[in-house]
């Protein structure tokens, strides 16, 4: 057996967990009329085939009609969710994975216009910034409703055969009786730390009675609300023992801060750039004050930070969620060895923002996440082996070249650059997210590995490509920045792409027009500020930077704020010209009628990019399919089997960013779903 930390079991009570490895509560937002149904099933199945030893499922699933989901969770109120939460548990179990389920009341955190319309209820009429419902303050009968509600719910779940379940106290229903800062009840449950904790322990009273003692039930709690005048620390530790001494909990996973505003919910949940395992320590003391089972997870991205926590003392069981959703299959890879082949989590949180955008979560960097139905963690061989030639080492070319080679072809990259990366280079240039290059850099490493051949600083034209004598060629050359959207003075200004690779020299006194509203404006305005300029982002939509989402904003919105960068909405620009030594930026709105001038000494504009796609129409006229894609075979996950041209002896394909300027998801996924079928 081997002597590796993390792959030792550990037993919860009557529960033996094989091994030190859990996915922590976490909402994808793939129920389906608030179900997990077949897509559901197969993430968790993926996963738990691999070897994680517990998956917590769900995240936030509801226990009660007026604490309706803000982004797609299980309903565990419905009777319905027997059936479904078993069909899971029993796969899983299949593979010896343990089952459990986060329940929850949402209390404020969420809205009175989703659902059935009730008002929403805490203990107190305080607001919760992010989700902006000012609630009802509980009554007594809307306590004693919940408390059945949780009950009823827990009962559910074990019905559907769990093994357990936790119950979520950071941010809803079950903490915010704990706050002072969300509590201002009179009676029975307000005031004292007893009243306050009182709602949970009648609930936890209430689940025993029906679950019975054998059932597992957790706590997921905030052991410190780092908030003026909300929990402290001692409060935290506090708490912990009394769950503890209540007999009715068997385990404490344990969470930092708070998550009622978008910038409290990114510390508790650090992003790329952010520190790597910031309350692992925090995790630790609650561990060593009441020697409980303690759970824990942020930020624990790789294998040795995860085997560290358990080695040292400070876990019982360490919890690496994104990091499962970038590569489902960490623990049968630790099994084998094969460490370094993990697929690195690189903390883009695309999966987390998505859900509050409100789709669904998927991975910036692993497009079969959450398509486990349809796309393959890891190709089959075809039956022929094709010579396949991609031009460009972006994302998009790189998974083209990973899942082509996967399937046993033999793969030439060609690249114009030295090196692998595209986009993802430039990005990776601003040192916060410098984490980036890790979704190249893990492809470079398997392409190298299936022996893909890389011609770097290879500008390939038609003639080259054709001189591969390719059945397949797949244009990925990207895009070049587009910045042709002003009515005069287009050649005056720079783009964010000058400005991030250091082409163009940063003013004094900027102004950055981002029509694109993506990450490159904030970062060149990090880059131009940092030098000490004036620094102003407009935009004419209605709020700045629409595509970044708000936890990755906020580190940039820290950096920006710092350096008094300013926003102005609404407004566009129109037209530059040059007036002496400076520029003079002339400005109007979409709503009409004002005319505004401004002198700066520096114009970038951010409009995305157009595609470099010469080589793909040189290239159209001789392949056989004449560059078409069979939408409806792509969508089925069939195979390209298009012919447009019989004289044609190669197919051809173009991807990501060279058709159409889309993000870094789009393009690998682009690459995943043709690919798998070449
Ligand atoms: C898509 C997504 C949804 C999440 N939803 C919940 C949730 O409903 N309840 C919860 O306690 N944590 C939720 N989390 C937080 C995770 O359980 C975990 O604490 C967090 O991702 C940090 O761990 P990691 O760095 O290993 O990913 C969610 C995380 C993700 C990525
Ligand atoms: S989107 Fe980013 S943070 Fe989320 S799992 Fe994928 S790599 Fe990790």
């Amino acid at each position: 057996m081997s002597n590796d930390p993390l792959l030792q079991p550990y037993q919860l009570k009557h529960l033996t967990l094989k091994n030190r490895l859990m996915i922590t509560s976490h909402e994808p937002a793939y129920p389906e009329d608030g179900m997990p149904k077949d897509r559901y099933r197969a993430y968790h199945v993926e996963r738990a085939r691999a070897g994680v030893a517990l998956t917590m499922t769900a995240g936030s699933a509801s226990v009660a009609r007026d604490s309706p989901p803000v982004f797609n969770n299980i309903l565990a109120w419905k009777d319905e969710v027997v059936g479904w939460m078993k069909a899971l548990a029993d796969e899983c179990h299949d593979h010896g994975c343990a089952v459990m389920i986060q329940l929850t009341h949402l209390g404020r955190r969420t809205r009175w216009d989703k659902a059935d319309w009730l008002p929403v209820v805490s203990p107190s009429h305080e607001r919760e910034p992010s989700h902006k419902a000012f609630p009802k303050k509980a009554e007594d009968w809307d306590i004693a409703r919940i408390i059945e509600d949780y009950a009823d719910a827990a009962e559910r779940m074990k019905a559907a055969g769990l093994d357990g379940i936790e119950l979520q106290a950071y941010g809803h229903l079950m903490d915010q009786f704990w706050s002072p800062l969300t509590n201002d009840l009179d009676g029975d449950y307000g005031g004292s730390l007893d009243n306050r904790l009182r709602f949970t322990f009648e609930t936890l009273k209430a689940i025993r009675a029906r679950c019975g003692d054998d059932f597992i039930v957790g706590v997921r709690y905030t052991g410190d609300e780092e908030l003026a005048g909300g929990l402290t620390r001692e409060d935290g530790l506090e708490i912990s023992r009394r769950l503890k001494d209540s007999g009715m909990v068997d385990f404490l996973n344990v969470v930092k801060g708070h998550i009622d505003t978008d910038a409290g919910l990114t510390d508790l949940i650090p992003v790329q750039g952010m520190r790597s395992a910031p309350h692992l320590d925090f995790a630790g003391e609650i561990r060593a004050a009441t020697q409980f089972p303690t759970f824990h997870a942020a930020k624990i991205q790789d294998v040795a930070t995860a085997r560290h926590a358990i080695a040292s003392g400070k876990l019982d069981m360490v919890g690496m969620t994104r990091a499962h959703m970038a590569d489902p299959h960490i623990v049968a890879k630790i099994m084998r060895g094969e460490e370094d082949r993990i697929r690195p989590c690189v903390g883009a949180n695309y999966c987390l923002d998505r859900i509050y955008q409100g789709g669904m979560a998927l991975c910036l960097h692993n497009p079969a996440t959450g398509r486990e139905l349809e796309q393959p963690h890891v190709a089959t061989r075809a039956e022929t082996k094709r010579r396949v030639v991609i031009v460009g080492a972006g994302p998009a070319g790189m998974e083209a070249a990973r899942v082509s080679a996967e399937r046993g072809h033999e793969v030439i990259v060609h690249e114009a650059a030295n090196d692998p990366g595209g986009q993802v280079r430039l990005t990776a240039q601003t040192s916060r997210r410098a984490e980036m290059i890790q979704l190249i850099q893990w492809r470079f490493e398997e392409c190298k590995r299936m022996a893909v051949e890389f011609r770097f600083n290879s500008f390939a034209d038609k003639e080259i490509v054709l001189a591969e004598n390719p059945d397949v060629v797949i244009i990925a050359t990207g895009g070049l920045p587009h910045t042709e959207v002003l009515a005069e003075g287009g050649a005056l200004v720079v783009s964010t792409w000058d400005i991030l690779s250091g082409d163009a020299k940063p003013g004094e006194n900027v102004l950055i027009y981002d029509d694109a509203g993506d990450y490159a404006a904030l970062q060149a305005a990090e880059r131009i500020a940092a030098t000490g300029a004036r620094v102003e982002i407009m935009t004419r939509d209605r709020s700045f930077a629409p595509e970044v989402m708000a936890m990755s904003l906020t580190p940039s919105m820290r950096e920006l704020q710092k350096r008094d960068v300013t926003f102005t909405v609404t407004w566009k620009l129109d037209a530059v010209r040059r007036d002496g030594n400076s520029l003079l930026a002339v400005i109007g709105s979409d709503y009409g009628g004002v005319s505004r001038e401004r002198h700066v000494d520096q114009v970038v504009v951010n409009h995305g990019t157009r595609p470099l796609d010469d080589v793909y129409f040189d290239l159209r006229p001789e392949s056989s399919n004449l560059g078409e894609v069979d939408y409806e075979a792509l969508i089925a996950g069939h195979p390209q089997k298009m012919t447009r041209n019989e004289n044609g002896n190669y197919q051809l394909f173009r991807i990501g960013d060279a058709v159409a300027a889309r993000n870094t998801h789009a393009a690998v996924y682009d690459a995943l779903r043709l690919c798998k079928g070449l």
